[in-house]
């Protein structure tokens, strides 16, 4: 088995996930159906494909970045059934009947998430690179818990890596949307 192959199937860890199961060939097409973003979308797709090729390249979903392509910098973080997955090591069949949620699904009727907003106003925004892997795996961070400590948002950031700030401004902005959340009453959405 590769190193690929391994890494893959430990994202079977996330709930409802398709276990890479019995070996066939990776040109098979396969068919997927699932919910990206609240909207159903069924595809077919090469067995072989990722989950960030398929949002990328597919779907034209290019909010979710690709930066070492190996499970190791967070870029390509999404939600797959309320989880954070670094999508550059999950298949795109493997997320059959899930739920994705990527950095475009944000936002709501033409308003940021408060998570975007606080990136923006506390500076924690420079290249850009990791932040919408950063911001997805934040969310993940205050859906499981609305209150974190700074040490909770640094142990809950720390698969995503950022080469430009220095992390104090991301771990501020996640603690200004946690408490803009807490204030309206309801997590973020
Ligand atoms: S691109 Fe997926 S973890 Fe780096
Ligand atoms: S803002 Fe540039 S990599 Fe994080």
């Amino acid at each position: 088995m590769s190193e690929f192959e391994e890494k893959v199937i430990h994202m079977g860890d996330v709930p409802g996930a398709t276990d890479i199961g019995t070996p066939f060939s990776v040109k098979s097409p396969v068919e997927v159906s699932l919910e990206i973003n609240g909207d159903d979308v069924r595809r077919e797709v090469p067995a072989s494909r990722t989950l960030l090729d398929f949002l990328r390249d597919d779907l034209g979903l290019t909010g979710t970045k690709e930066g070492c392509g190996k499970g190791e910098c967070g870029a390509c973080t999404v939600l797959v059934n309320g989880k954070p997955v670094n999508s550059c090591l999950m298949l795109a069949y493997q997320a059959n009947e899930c739920k994705v949620t990527t950095i475009e699904g944000l936002e709501k009727n033409g308003e940021l998430h408060p998570l975007q907003e606080a990136f923006i106003e506390e500076g924690a925004v420079q290249c850009g690179f990791c932040t919408p892997g950063m911001i997805m795996a934040a969310k993940a961070i205050l859906d499981a818990n609305p209150e974190p400590t700074r040490e909770e948002i640094r142990t809950g950031i720390s698969g995503n890596l950022c080469r430009c700030t220095g992390y104090v401004k991301i771990i501020n902005a996640i603690e200004v949307a946690a408490k803009a959340g807490c204030k309206k009453g309801s997590m973020l959405g």
